[in-house]
């Protein structure tokens, strides 16, 4: 070994130990007769001391010759430091070197490498091998270690089996687009990168797997934002045998071990909520329940007094910002503006004030009385000194526009609290969704998904309102996992493919083998596949993920390090039997 210690273990104790440490030279600082130099490996930092008086010159002349990220291994003896630092564990010692070899020099570093950084995210992006040297960037990675390790601990008591599934593969349809693959020797044939391993459990419940998990990667060319990668991981999980609620009893025993065993920290309740209530009530699918706020339907209080824009509208929508009635006419302008912006998309926003002395205040008193103003404060629980904030417009419009206005009111007051966890699962969510731009009917889970047998008949009814045995966890806003109960007959499965539009053929072509596998005996079975980035970072206290990834892409789908995607060589092509034909 060429070190006998790590950088982050020294410590009191060890004083008048004869050590060797490696590492890379955080920091030199020179003193004229005295030079320090903090050496930094995985575990920490250890300072290092030369000094003049007892030190060799070559000593002393190779330590200031030292430069940042110079790769050395130091030998010497550990004394206890006169000026102590409480703020590293290894702050009371220091080694007294005597012996240093450099093992490799290194250029000056394009940012610094401490915690904060002066690199701007694209050149972190570029020298992504050096910021993983910082602390910072580092712990994350180690999160998602202990995360992996605890996932493994807890589905194998759970008698699950990890299996590893195919990555060049033929399209499912998840609902985003394929990455593919040429195939060589099958001229004009591509593979698809699965967008999650769906079928393949499926088929492995079939097998009489049973109890089937895999931490996988997955890939979906879809546009990106802070939680989306174009490859990111799932935990992916299914069981045969159960219904619903023995999967959400089971994976809330996942999330409970999790908490638990990485953060410390002891769940309370999960909460269940039904799609339709979190549309009603938040409108999202997947609302953040640190805090209240509800909203509140005003329709019968607000119309026919006059005011022409409620009169119009088709929903009238409130929430009450508790404690907010001091806002300011510049907070509200703000906010009013901050509505109307085009992400936003609303026309404008009501307020009213509940003032201390029990009268109201608001932007459409020339419609509505103190009388009016007080129903609507009731209806919405609110008390003095709460703001309600009213939206009004198209149903479904309306709601979006007040979900994103009341998760900025959240974060405004203060009640995005990054340590406190509400995770929630929404259930019954629908089974189809209607494509305006297709014009047609698409999967809102995935095809596999069953309805919920009291809804099938409404199948040709009223397609829209059937709902499916599917299921999301949420945490603190985000989308954290999603599954279902499955199909498992081949009748259920070509009917729902036939409500997706697909002909008996086009259903045969893509997936006759699964359809043709539920002939043999598939078990029922259901399951759910976590994002685990995602949760990584609500486990990181991160809106991004990309941290919680070793090499990740950027906005554009680059990875910049290795320039990629990037063109490949003609006869490359030619072999592939690949023509490009790029325009412009
Ligand atoms: P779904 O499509 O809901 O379900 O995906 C499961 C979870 O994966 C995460 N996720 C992503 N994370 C990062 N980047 C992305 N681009 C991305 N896309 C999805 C989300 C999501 O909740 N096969 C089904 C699961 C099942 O039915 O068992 C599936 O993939 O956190």
């Amino acid at each position: 070994m060429q070190r006998t210690h790590t950088c982050g273990q020294l410590r009191i104790e060890d004083i008048n130990e004869e050590v060797t440490l490696a590492g890379w030279v955080q920091r030199v600082r020179n003193k004229g007769g005295l030079v320090w130099v903090d050496l930094r490996d995985r575990y920490g930092v250890t300072q290092l001391i030369f000094e003049e008086e007892s030190s060799a010159p070559e000593l002393l002349e190779k330590a200031v010759s030292l430069g940042r990220e110079f790769v050395v291994q130091a030998s010497g003896t550990v004394i206890e430091r006169t000026s102590k630092n409480d703020k590293i564990p290894t702050g009371h010692i220091e080694v007294k070197v005597t012996n240093l070899e450099i093992l490799n020099s290194a250029k000056v570093p394009p940012f610094i490498i401490e915690d904060e950084t002066d690199g701007g995210d694209e050149l972190r992006m570029k020298y992504r091998y050096l910021d993983l040297r910082r602390n910072v960037v580092r712990e994350k990675l180690q999160l998602r270690h202990r995360m992996m390790q605890e996932t493994r601990k807890y589905m194998d008591a759970e008698d699950f089996i990890e299996v590893e599934t195919p990555v060049l593969i033929k399209s499912t349809p998840e609902g985003a687009r394929d990455f593919v693959v040429p195939s060589r020797v099958n001229p004009g044939e591509f593979y698809a990168l699965p967008q999650s391993p769906q079928t393949f459990k499926q088929l492995l419940m079939v097998s009489g797997f049973d109890r089937y998990f895999q931490i996988v990667k997955c890939f979906r060319d879809e546009d990106l934002r802070a939680d989306r990668q174009p490859e990111f991981t799932q935990i992916d999980c299914e069981m045969s045998f159960v219904d619903q609620e023995d999967i959400l009893n089971t994976f809330e025993g996942l999330v409970r071990h999790l908490f638990s065993n990485v953060k410390g920290v002891e769940l309370e309740e999960v909460q269940r909520m039904t799609f339709a209530d979190a549309m009603k009530f938040y409108g999202n699918d997947k609302p953040d329940l640190r805090f209240d706020m509800k909203f509140s339907e005003l329709n019968e209080l607000a119309q026919n007094k006059g005011f022409a824009i409620f009169d119009q509208a088709e929903l009238v929508l409130g929430i009450c910002a508790k404690g907010a009635a001091e806002y300011t006419r510049k907070q509200l302008d703000e906010l009013t503006n901050w509505v109307k912006r085009p992400q936003i998309g609303a026309k404008g926003l009501v307020y009213v004030k509940c003032n201390a002395d029990g009268t109201f205040k608001s932007s459409v008193d020339k419609f509505y009385n103190q009388e009016d103003l007080k129903s609507w404060a009731e209806t919405m629980g609110a008390e003095a000194g709460d703001l309600l904030l009213v939206l009004s417009g198209e149903e479904k419009a309306t709601r979006k526009q007040m979900s994103e206005l009341r998760l900025k009111m959240g974060e405004d007051l203060g009640l995005r609290d990054r340590n406190i966890f509400k995770p929630l699962w929404v259930v019954d969510f629908p089974l189809l969704e209607w494509d305006e731009e297709t014009q047609r009917y698409h999967a809102m889970h995935h095809p596999f998904t069953s309805p919920k047998k009291e809804d099938i008949s409404l199948l040709e009814t009223d397609p829209g309102s059937v709902r499916a045995n599917a299921y999301d966890l949420v945490i603190n806003g985000v989308e954290i996992g999603g599954g279902s109960i499955r199909i498992h007959d081949r009748p259920t499965q070509q009917l729902m493919f036939k409500h997706l539009g697909f002909s008996d053929e086009e259903a045969q072509k893509q997936f006759g083998f699964l359809m043709e596998a539920f002939e043999y005996g598939a078990p029922p079975h259901g399951g759910i596949a976590f994002g685990f980035d995602r949760f990584c970072a609500i486990f990181g206290g991160s809106d991004s993920i990309r941290d919680y990834i070793a090499f990740p892409k950027n906005n554009s789908g680059r990875d910049v390090m290795i320039d990629s995607p990037s063109t490949i060589a003609e006869e490359q092509l030619t072999e592939l039997s690949i023509k490009v034909n790029l325009k412009g």
